[in-house]
């Protein structure tokens, strides 16, 4: 194989099977929404499992990108109390949708 082609296809190679490039396309597996956002009050904090969603749904259903990352399809502002951005707006109005089992469960999401 003469030179040049090896290095392509060495290049190839690393970069698909690079991890953190995959991890940056698909972004994290689980991501602590309470951190993230910095959301304070007592509630144990939302450890939101990405890549069970990811399985499920398009990433268009939350990122306004169609290929996933960068900002959401809402505004999350209000972050206080049970009226929050988060059950009203993102979490709560798709788990009712879907039926998912205990959507609205407390400890579904606040463990
Ligand atoms: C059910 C909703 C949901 C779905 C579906 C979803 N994501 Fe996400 N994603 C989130 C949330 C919430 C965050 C964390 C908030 C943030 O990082 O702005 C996030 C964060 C990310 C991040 C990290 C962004 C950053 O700036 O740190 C990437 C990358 C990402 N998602 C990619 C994807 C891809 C690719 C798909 C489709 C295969 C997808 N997501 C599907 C909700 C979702
Ligand atoms: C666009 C739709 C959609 C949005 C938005 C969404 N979810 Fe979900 N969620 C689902 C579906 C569908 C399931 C069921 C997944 C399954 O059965 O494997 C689910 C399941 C879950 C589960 C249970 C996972 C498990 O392992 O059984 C948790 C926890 C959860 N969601 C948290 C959240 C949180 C927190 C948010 C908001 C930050 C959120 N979801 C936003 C669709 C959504
Ligand atoms: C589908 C997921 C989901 C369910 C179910 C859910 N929450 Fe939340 N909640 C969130 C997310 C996401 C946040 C913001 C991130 C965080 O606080 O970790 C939040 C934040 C909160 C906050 C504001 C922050 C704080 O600590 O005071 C309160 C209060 C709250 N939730 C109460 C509840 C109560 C009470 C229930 C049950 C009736 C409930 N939540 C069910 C996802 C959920």
């Amino acid at each position: 194989m003469p030179k040049g082609k090896i290095g392509l296809v060495l290049t190839a190679a690393f970069l698909v099977s690079a991890p953190w490039v995959m991890a940056g396309a698909q972004g994290p597996e689980s991501i602590d929404l309470k951190e993230k956002f910095q959301v304070e009050g007592g509630m144990k904090a939302v450890i939101f499992p990405h890549r069970t969603h990811q399985a499920k749904l398009a990433c268009s259903s939350c990122h306004l990108d169609p290929e996933g990352g960068g900002k959401l399809v809402v505004e999350l502002v209000n972050k206080v109390g049970i009226g929050n951005d988060f059950h009203k707006k993102f979490c709560w109005p798709c788990h009712v949708e879907m039926q998912v089992p205990q959507g609205k469960s407390c400890p579904t999401c606040h463990g």
